[in-house]
């Protein structure tokens, strides 16, 4: 008989797992980073800043979470087999990917750059397939498989206004997420996503304006941002291999009901 401290760990501890959160300097994968590690897995904290990286893990240190920390920038190949490389260093496998790199850019339809187009559907979708395929490959040799968790958005549901490039990135997200979910559901690989409604952070923080945060709070029935810390239960669900292991292909919308509500 379990005590109920055991019974969550059993369901949802990740003790002896590796996670490499790619977007782990930013403010979303920074709290995922804590809520994964604090759960016992080891973080490889993995973006485009080595200075960033480091805070990071600094940060991660204070809650007694083992962490490493590696640089890359997804929009190249060669970097992204580089962090797999110094990740499998760690124990030798990768258990869990979070995909949560990601650059917006607001404007108007008709000011929309194509140069700027295909610059946020170079991080936000390509680099993440690219991410996905390096990573599977690698899972797929471990007899324990693996487990992805892709990072959309509510504009994966829904177009917000004047961010064409993002929203459309992110309707893709959910779309090649569920596609390489079906294509390896037998091999032990689950691919789920979490798309956060509004959590003011860096690169989105410059699009709120006041007209805006009026639209954001009466579409959203819970009338308040989230914090970055209520992904972390989705999250834990989603990866964890007990607690989420029939699930692949999933949306999950944390979103205090914004894509619930047609007001
Ligand atoms: N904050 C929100 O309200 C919100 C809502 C929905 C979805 N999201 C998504 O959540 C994810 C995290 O966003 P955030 O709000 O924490 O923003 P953030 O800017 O704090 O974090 C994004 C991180 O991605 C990294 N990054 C950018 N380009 C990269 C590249 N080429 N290679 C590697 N890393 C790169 C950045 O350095 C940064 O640390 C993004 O995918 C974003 O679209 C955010």
């Amino acid at each position: 008989m379990l005590n109920s401290a055991e019974y969550l760990k059993n369901l949802f501890g990740m003790e002896g797992e590796v996670a490499v959160v790619i977007g782990g300097a930013g403010e979303l994968g920074g709290a995922l980073a804590a809520g994964l590690g604090q759960a016992g897995a080891h973080i490889v904290v993995a973006d485009m800043s080595e200075e960033a990286c480091k805070t990071r893990v600094e940060k991660l240190k204070t809650l007694h979470v083992n962490s490493s920390y590696a640089v890359v920038n997804i929009t190249q190949r060669n970097s992204i087999q580089n962090l797999l490389k110094e990740s499998l260093n760690i124990t030798g496998k990768v258990d869990m990917l979070v995909n949560c790199a990601g650059i917006n850019a607001g404007n108007s339809f008709l000011e929309v750059d194509p140069n700027q187009w295909d610059k946020i559907f170079a991080v936000n979708l390509k680099g993440m397939m690219e991410t996905c395929q390096v990573f599977i490959e690698s899972m797929l040799a471990n007899n324990e498989g693996g487990s992805i968790l892709n990072i959309g958005s509510v504009n994966s549901d829904r177009p917000l206004s004047h961010v064409f490039a993002y929203a459309a990135s992110k309707a893709g997200v959910v779309n090649l997420t569920q596609n390489i979910a079906q294509e390896f559901a037998t091999k032990k690989i689950r691919v789920n996503s979490i798309c956060p409604g509004f959590f003011p952070a860096e690169q989105n923080r410059q699009l709120l304006n006041a007209e805006r945060i009026d639209h954001i709070m009466r579409g959203t029935p819970m009338r308040r941002y989230g914090t970055p810390e209520e992904l972390i239960g989705a999250a834990l669900l989603l990866l964890s291999k007990k607690a989420g292991s029939y699930m692949t292909g999933a949306a999950v919308y944390v979103d205090g009901g914004f894509t619930c509500s047609w007001f």
